[in-house]
Order: structure tokens, then C-alpha cells, then sequence
């Protein structure tokens, strides 16, 4: 059943529509995540979700009550943002009990629950500090920590963890998805990370320029994107797309033809009748293997090799100057300005439309 509903909400600054038509739901205990570009509107969907900007059209329940022309502080939501948002004149206890004195909670249970969160986030041993004698970890906990006591329907955060450095923005990842599960609370998690968006999310709600892209959880939109759009947007590094040269199709094959000196003929029952249309090709680095020039789909010179020691990722240029990326089993290793075959594994090629639309039919796979 659904807990929180966005039913076509707009939001108009001016001229510029910064969200269009976004409609969707989540479930309660939901961990989902808005990801997409900068500037695509996650921000603003958020804080339209939160009551801090409000909305052109469109309605949004929470728990089967409309909220959208309820005041912020009675919709019973609590936004996290990447700045922390502190008071630092006040100590982490009183930042964490900040809400609940407002509240008029009484003492004891303020005490019990802001020792018991402190402790779940391993503050409890800085409960007197300053924000400002703590590191930015630890004043994000606090910050999360002080939405936590006030035991909202919904948690919103918005980028919460880009201040931090690389390896501690894995740490708290991890800590988050902890407390979404011990917590069973219902969040919403804004990122410009798609690799943040894999890891955190149970439904992903991906954004372009102010609408929604697709809908899914991480594995489907790697694996069934429904447009040029998610397919690139979605895994590092992105998915190699080339121009279409043409398509001839029978009733079992379709010859694609593309990158002016490359071809591959693929299954015709994956993809939708109309596909001699496609106008590009897309497959992914993971999906490629090296072999000899010519026994390849495709060829190329070998322009960047980088080692990454699990993985090796090689950049190829082909013929006609586009780049391709091939992530290869690090034990094979080929040598720059070679000239090499890549192969494509067929039934992992997409094919997008003149709108950039996929033209793959996905069905019921298994993602193996
Ligand atoms: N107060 C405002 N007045 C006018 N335009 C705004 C305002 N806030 C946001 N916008 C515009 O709305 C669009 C969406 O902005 P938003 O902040 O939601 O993007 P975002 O996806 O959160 O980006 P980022 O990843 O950079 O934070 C942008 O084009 C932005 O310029
Ligand atoms: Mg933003």
C-alpha cells in the first residue's frame, strides 16, 4: 500500500519549470532514492515534498491525508541537509533535543530517546562538544541523529553525505543503511551519485531535466533502462553508444549495421517490431571481450589504459573517432596504439530510437 503519493506535481520558478508532471509512490519503509544530473530538480521535489517550496499543481498524501497546503513543521516529516544545518551555539544533546523541547515532550523522554539514538550513532561519548570541536562525520550523525529522535513518517535528505571525504562517505553509506533497517523508517534520499543511488536504494526514481526518467530498483535500471538517458546515466563507466548506420532485419535477425566499419546481427525476438528503426547502439564496458582485428564486431587503437588493480579499464578508438571503453579481465593486458577486435555479447546490446527511447523488450528476466 502506498504510504507517500506524488500525484502530477509541478513546481514553476518563473519561466523555468523545475518539476514537470512527477507522479509516483512509496511504500512505507521504503528506502528510495532521487538521482539524476545537477539542476535536474531533485532538490526541489524534495523540499516541495518537505513544505519548504510550494507546488504550481499537483497533490501529495502522506498517510492517506493530503499535505500539500499543510505548514512544514505539521507534516511530520524531517529533512537532513548537506550543510548540517546545526546550531552552533548549542551542544549535540541540545541539538538532538532541540525538536522534542519545542514539542513539549517531557524531560525523561527526551533523555531516553536522544541516549538511545546517541549511542545507535556512537555519539554518546560527545554529547556535551560544540558542533564546531567536531569532525564532519560526526556532525552529519548528529544532524541525522537529531531527525531521528523526532520519529517522523518520513525522512528526507538531501545529499547528506557529499561534504565527506571518500572514505567516510562509504562508512556512513553503510551506517545509513543500517538504520533504515533497524529504524523501519520510510526515506527519501536525494544524490547526484548514481553509485550512492545503487547502494542505498530499494526504488530509485531517476530525474532529467525536471521529470522523471524511470522508475525501478538499481537492478533494473541497470539492466532494463528505458532510455539512452538511464542507460548512460546508470554504471561506471558508462555505457558505450554509437550511431546507427542502418538495421536489415528478417524475421529472426536484425543486421545492425554502425560506427560506419562495425556490424553484429542480433536476436530479433528481443527487440520491438519496429527496431530497424534504432539510430544508436549501446552496450556496456562489462559487456566486451577482446580478441583479433578482424574476427571482432569491432575494431580499434588502443588509446588509455587505466589499472586499477581489480579491474582494467581500456579506452579504445575506432576507426571513425569514437571512444569505447572496455572494462577486461585485468590479467590480459594489451599495449597502447595496439590495434584490437572488441566482441559484443548480443543479447546485452541495446538499441535506442530517434526519441532515444529503448527498443529492447525486456519481458520477465532473471538479470543473471
Ligand atoms: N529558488 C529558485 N528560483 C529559480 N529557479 C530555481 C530555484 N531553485 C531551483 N531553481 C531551478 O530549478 C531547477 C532545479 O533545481 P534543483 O535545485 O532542484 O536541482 P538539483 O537536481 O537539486 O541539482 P543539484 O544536484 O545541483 O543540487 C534548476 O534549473 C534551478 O536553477
Ligand atoms: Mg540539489
Amino acid at each position: 500500500m502506498s504510504y507517500l503519493q506524488v500525484n502530477h506535481l509541478y513546481k514553476k520558478y518563473g519561466d523555468t519549470l523545475a518539476l514537470k508532471d512527477i507522479d509516483f509512490e512509496i511504500k512505507k519503509g521504503e528506502f528510495v532514492v532521487f538521482v539524476g544530473p545537477s539542476g535536474c530538480g531533485k532538490s526541489t521535489l524534495l523540499r516541495t515534498i518537505a513544505g519548504l517550496e510550494s507546488a504550481s499543481d499537483g497533490d501529495i498524501q502522506l498517510d492517506g491525508q493530503s499535505i500539500i497546503n499543510t505548514h512544514p513543521s505539521q507534516r511530520d516529516v524531517a529533512m537532513v541537509f548537506q550543510s548540517y544545518a546545526l546550531y552552533p551555539h548549542m551542544s549535540v544533546k541540545d541539538n538532538m533535543s532541540f525538536a522534542l523541547k519545542l514539542a513539549k515532550r517531557p524531560q525523561q523522554e527526551i533523555e531516553e530517546k536522544v541516549s538511545k539514538v546517541a549511542k545507535a550513532l556512537k555519539l554518546d561519548a560527545l554529547l556535551d562538544r560544540k558542533p564546531k570541536a567536531l569532525s564532519g562525520g560526526q556532525r552529519q550523525r548528529v544532524a541525522i541523529g537529531r531527525a531521528i529522535v523526532r520519529n517522523p513518517k518520513v525522512f528526507l535528505f538531501d545529499e547528506p553525505l557529499s561534504n565527506l571525504d571518500a572514505a567516510l562517505r562509504v562508512e556512513m553509506r553503510i551506517e545509513l543503511s543500517r538504520l533504515h533497517q533497524e529504524l523501519g523508517a520510510t526515506m527519501i534520499y536525494v544524490t547526484h551519485d548514481q553509485i550512492e543511488a545503487m547502494t542505498l536504494a530499494d526504488k530509485v526514481v531517476i530525474m532529467s531535466q525536471g521529470e522523471v526518467a524511470q522508475i525501478g530498483t538499481p537492478l533494473e535500471l541497470y539492466h532494463q533502462p528505458a532510455n539512452r538517458f538511464v542507460a548512460t546515466f546508470i554504471g561506471t563507466p558508462k555505457m558505450n553508444v554509437l550511431p546507427v548506420d542502418s538495421v536489415s532485419a528478417s524475421d529472426t535477425t536484425l543486421d545492425v549495421k554502425f560506427n560506419s566499419d562495425a556490424s553484429i546481427r542480433l536476436d530479433a525476438s528481443l527487440f520491438q517490431g519496429n527496431a530497424d528503426n534504432a539510430k544508436a547502439i549501446g552496450f556496456r564496458p562489462e559487456s566486451l571481450a577482446f580478441c583479433e582485428p578482424e574476427d571482432g564486431d569491432l575494431k580499434g587503437d588502443v588509446e588509455v589504459i587505466e589499472q586499477l588493480g581489480s579491474e582494467t579499464l581500456t579506452y579504445i578508438r575506432t576507426l571513425s573517432g569514437e571512444t569505447v571503453v572496455v572494462r577486461a579481465d585485468p590479467k590480459f593486458t594489451p599495449t597502447l596504439r595496439q590495434t584490437i577486435g572488441v566482441k559484443l555479447t548480443p543479447e546485452k546490446v541495446y538499441l535506442f530510437n530517434q526519441e532515444e527511447k529503448s527498443l529492447n523488450i525486456y519481458g520477465e528476466v532473471s538479470h543473471v
